[in-house]
């Protein structure tokens, strides 16, 4: 039988303050709240999840490159503030055969224009935002049929 697939779900910069950081925007749920349903959602598919938030640049670097390394099926990928920045994050995005899908709990369109542009859509293969927690579970949906 096949390995069960791994999804690796990674978290930027703040976001380990979900729960207090600006709930009128973010929610109310922590990341532990959306690490556990997303859990429970993977396991139910037969695949698991390794779930990680960093508020360094370079580890996102490092954990893309990880996830080609250790052959995850896919990358949920929330790199937040360093979405409208990173150009080292969307080369990581683009030197990796794991497809990538870019997660906003917000819709960065339809706020700030700084946030319009993502480096990190120039890479991924998706984008989910504006729907909450939810986005994370519509992105692990769309990885499992990938
Ligand atoms: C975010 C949107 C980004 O613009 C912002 O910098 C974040 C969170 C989101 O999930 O809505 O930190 O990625």
């Amino acid at each position: 039988m096949a390995d069960k697939p791994i999804i690796f779900v990674l978290n930027g910069p703040n976001l380990n303050l979900l729960g207090t950081r600006e709930p009128e925007i973010y929610g109310t749920d922590t990341l532990d709240d959306i690490a556990g349903h997303l859990d429970d959602r993977a396991r139910a598919a037969g695949a698991s999840i390794d779930f990680r938030q960093s508020n360094h640049e370079g580890h996102l670097v490092d954990w893309l490159q990880e996830a080609q390394a250790v052959g995850a099926r896919a990358v949920l990928l929330n790199a937040a503030g360093y979405t409208h920045t990173s150009v080292a994050i969307l080369d990581a995005i683009k030197a990796i055969n794991v497809p990538v899908f870019e997660v906003h709990l917000s819709d960065p369109h339809k706020r700030e224009a700084f946030r319009h542009l993502s480096y990190v859509s120039m890479g991924a293969k998706a984008v989910f935002a504006g729907h909450g927690a939810k986005s994370y579970e519509l992105a692990l949906d769309a990885a499992l049929q990938f």
